[in-house]
């Protein structure tokens, strides 16, 4: 049993605003917000397993990197970090789950596209997501289905901004069609899924799309074409098409909070037999076996 703190006559989580710790409700952020107004913030998601951080040095240094790109100082030390991350998990109790962290340009006293005054205090929230028995989700077993729809972000997919509009449209359209996400499309070949990696498996090969602006440099990504490679699978990083994906033996996707999840059909063609196959399996056991020996 999780026991959250209480505050008044209610338990609720305890989230992290600008250097306190506070009752969820009443964590406050101005309306001039540069992050509300004009999605002028960075962003990462941390996975929580037996109370411990999946990888969390490299969303650290995920997250340097796109503050950089955006010209944005980092107000937290990287030590300073770990410890709000582990403060949280202890305080909110959590076994399985996520933590989400957002740094924003902060809140100047008025609506301006210029940024503002460098004195100008950034705005920094951390909060929890408990998900009980995320690592044994039946959608692993089952594998999920895509559809492919075209790639209308922006052309800097690389930062890891809170723009994610397109992103959310993408999933509503997965809904309506049936599916559970999309895949987007660009120049006739595949990016990455609204808030994943995307992988097609031939024989003994690995394949996805190289590093570059178009995608985010998945932090999972990055473990999870390391084990490959240690399992002594070919990884080959270029773009693909639907059409390569419906013909591929499997599929998958990656991220913080799917670990690896297998795609089992693509724009109504089954991939593969159409069940969840042997490599996707075997990657999703040897990605939670190895990031749950290293978490901290
Ligand atoms: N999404 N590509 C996109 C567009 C993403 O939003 C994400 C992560 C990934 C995978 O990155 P990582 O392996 O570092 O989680 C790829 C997070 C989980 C989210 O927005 O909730």
């Amino acid at each position: 049993m999780r026991h959250l703190p209480d505050y008044g006559d209610k338990q609720m989580r305890t989230v992290y605003l600008n250097g306190e710790y506070v009752a969820e409700n009443e964590a406050k952020v101005s309306i001039f917000d540069r992050g509300f107004l004009m999605a002028d913030g960075v962003y990462e998601v941390t996975t929580v397993l037996d109370g411990k951080l999946i990888d969390f040095d490299g969303h650290a240094v995920r997250l340097q990197r796109s503050l950089a790109e955006l010209g944005m100082e980092n107000p937290i030390s990287k030590d300073d970090l770990l410890e709000v991350h582990r403060e949280l998990v202890r305080i909110n109790e959590i076994d399985q789950g996520m933590i989400y962290l957002q740094i924003t340009r902060g809140a100047p006293d008025d609506r301006d596209f210029a940024y503002p005054p460098e004195d100008t205090p950034q705005t920094i929230v951390l909060f929890t997501q408990n998900k009980p028995g995320l690592a044994d989700s039946p959608a692993a077993q089952k594998g999920i289905k895509v559809i492919s729809i075209e790639d209308q972000r922006w052309a800097r997919r690389d930062i890891k901004t809170v723009q994610l509009l397109y992103p959310s449209m993408g999933k509503m359209m997965a809904k309506a069609a049936g599916c559970d996400d999309a895949w987007m499309v660009e120049d006739g070949h595949v990016t990455e899924g609204t808030s994943n990696n995307a992988y097609i498996i031939k024989g003994n090969t690995i394949i996805t799309r190289h590093l570059g602006n178009e995608i985010l440099h998945g932090i999972t990504r990055a473990a999870v074409l390391r084990f490959a490679k240690e399992a002594q699978m070919t990884v080959e990083e270029r773009s693909f098409t639907i059409g390569e994906a419906q013909d591929a033996d499997e599929a998958f996707i990656t991220s913080a909070s799917t670990f690896v999840m297998p795609v089992v059909e693509v724009d109504g063609a089954a991939v593969g037999t159409g069940a969840v196959g042997p490599v996707a399996t075997r990657l999703r056991e040897i990605y939670l076996e190895e990031s749950r020996k290293v978490a901290v």
